[in-house]
């Protein structure tokens, strides 16, 4: 079959990869000049693990072009799949003005019937403005699906090819029956329904997990009340079969570029349907808060007095992570970033290092310092703070840690380190809920 992907993006160029891979011919376009030529010659713009062998593959087979031109591909293709982003407005509303553009240029090039689907993830009810927008461009028939993507960053491309579920949004027969024979490749169970119920899955589903993180944060905070373990806790309720211990993690609270948009859009969401989804509006205050309480942690573990708003003042930190997950390089909602604002506000010394993120946090912190490795971030510090749990990480050598920090003192935003062992070897440790 031949594609149109719009949008080279984390979820765009992923599909587009994982397509042509399996024998389809697939055009991916996208605004950015720069991004299309970089990915003409197989370079990638951000990191996810295996894509670039799978883009340089399918580039040299033939099976995948990338393109800023909607005319050179749309016109060829039974499938377009709309991947651009719908970033948070300040109001917590999705910004959909990329979305309605791509709608606009894909309706603008049909020239035979076209199924449009929806890969990004859109508020409910705005499917019925994106036809009306592509029938009043539209000179062909076309049909308008939705398929939510769940793929994860750092396991992009085995998430696509081993989903567990493909969401199919739409009433048509033959809409149904392209997608179900594109996606047959693909392993999961096939959710078939309306657009509506499709989109509603996709939020409902961030929206749990979401949750989960939050829930596992409130009982982690109380958990520090009554002296009991969090760890020991979330193992035995995890241990449920009904529950299970995924997403169910004590930290810094939940980042990245999904679930505090689509908590906050799901949110909108409700009120514009006129209800009040009171559990989320509680979920994402817990997440909010969750870092405000880790900067206290930081404040008492280095003595600064509470009272006094520059109290880190001549304090050096090492930040370990700034990614808003491992395997990634994306900061986008980083609680990472957040945290260091937070303590440059409070005129503290940030050092911070990350496998991957660095080159993307430079653009947006550029005054901090960044080290090759993290011993070279710990030499001579005051505190090391671990907010990314690279597994890198976990192996590191304490002994030499212990010797190259300043003051013994480590502040665990994911309750990584064995804390028996850091206390052990002398360390002033303060981690989440224990
Ligand atoms: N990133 C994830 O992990 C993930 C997972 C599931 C769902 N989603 C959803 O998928 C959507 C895309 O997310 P993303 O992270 O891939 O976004 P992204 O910001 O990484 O990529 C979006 C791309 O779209 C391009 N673009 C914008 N307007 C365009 C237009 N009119 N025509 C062509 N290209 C255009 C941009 O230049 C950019 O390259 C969002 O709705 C997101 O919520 C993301």
């Amino acid at each position: 079959m031949t594609l149109t992907v719009i949008g080279a993006g984390y979820v765009g160029l992923v599909t587009a990869a994982v397509f042509s891979q399996l024998g389809n011919k697939v055009y991916c376009v996208d605004i950015d000049q720069k991004r299309v030529q970089d990915l003409k010659i197989g370079k990638i713009p951000f990191f996810e693990p295996s894509l670039a062998d799978y883009v340089k593959r399918n580039i040299k087979a033939k099976r995948l072009f990338f393109t800023t031109s909607y005319k050179e591909s749309v016109p060829k293709s039974k499938v377009v799949f709309i991947c651009v982003g719908t970033p948070p407005k300040n109001n917590g509303e999705a910004d959909l003005s990329y979305l309605f553009a791509a709608v606009e240029e894909t309706a603008k090039n049909l020239t035979t019937y076209t199924l449009i689907t929806i890969k990004s993830t859109i508020p409910i009810g705005f499917e019925d403005d994106l036809e009306e927008v592509a029938r009043k461009h539209a000179k062909s028939k076309f049909e308008f699906a939705s398929s939510p993507e769940f793929l994860r960053e750092g396991t992009a491309i085995e998430d696509t090819l081993h989903p567990d579920r493909i969401v199919i949004g739409t009433d048509s027969k033959k809409a149904q029956k392209i997608l179900l024979e594109l996606h047959a490749p693909i392993s999961g169970n096939r959710i078939i329904t309306d657009i509506r119920s499709a989109q509603l899955i996709k939020y409902a589903s961030n929206a749990l997990l979401a949750t989960k993180v939050s829930f596992a944060n409130d009982i982690a905070n109380l958990c520090e009340k009554m002296g009991a373990d969090v760890e020991k806790v979330l193992e035995g309720v995890g241990q449920d079969k009904r529950i299970g211990r995924s997403f169910l993690y004590p930290g810094v609270g939940y980042g990245g570029s999904c679930l505090p948009k689509d908590v906050l859009a799901f949110i909108s969401i409700g009120q514009f349907f006129d209800y009040d989804l009171t559990l989320l509006r509680a979920v994402d205050a817990i997440n909010e808060k969750q870092i405000l309480r880790f900067i206290t942690k930081i404040r008492k573990a280095l003595g600064a007095d509470e009272e006094k708003r520059k109290n880190l003042e001549g304090k050096k930190l090492a930040v370990l992570g700034l990614a808003f997950k491992p395997n990634t390089d994306d900061i986008r909602e980083s609680p990472s970033i957040k945290i260091i604002k937070h303590l440059l506000d409070l005129k503290a010394q940030i050092t911070a290092y990350d496998p991957q993120a660095m080159e993307n946090t430079k653009k947006i912190l550029p005054d901090i310092n960044y080290t090759k490795d993290a011993y070279g971030a710990l030499n001579g510090k005051d505190a090391l703070i671990l907010i990314t749990e690279w597994p890198q990480f976990r192996e590191l050598d304490l002994d030499r840690i212990k010797k190259i920090l300043k003051a013994p003192i480590i502040i665990d935003g994911r309750n990584m380190f064995d804390i028996n062992r850091v206390r052990q070897l002398g360390f002033k440790y303060v981690g989440i809920g224990r």
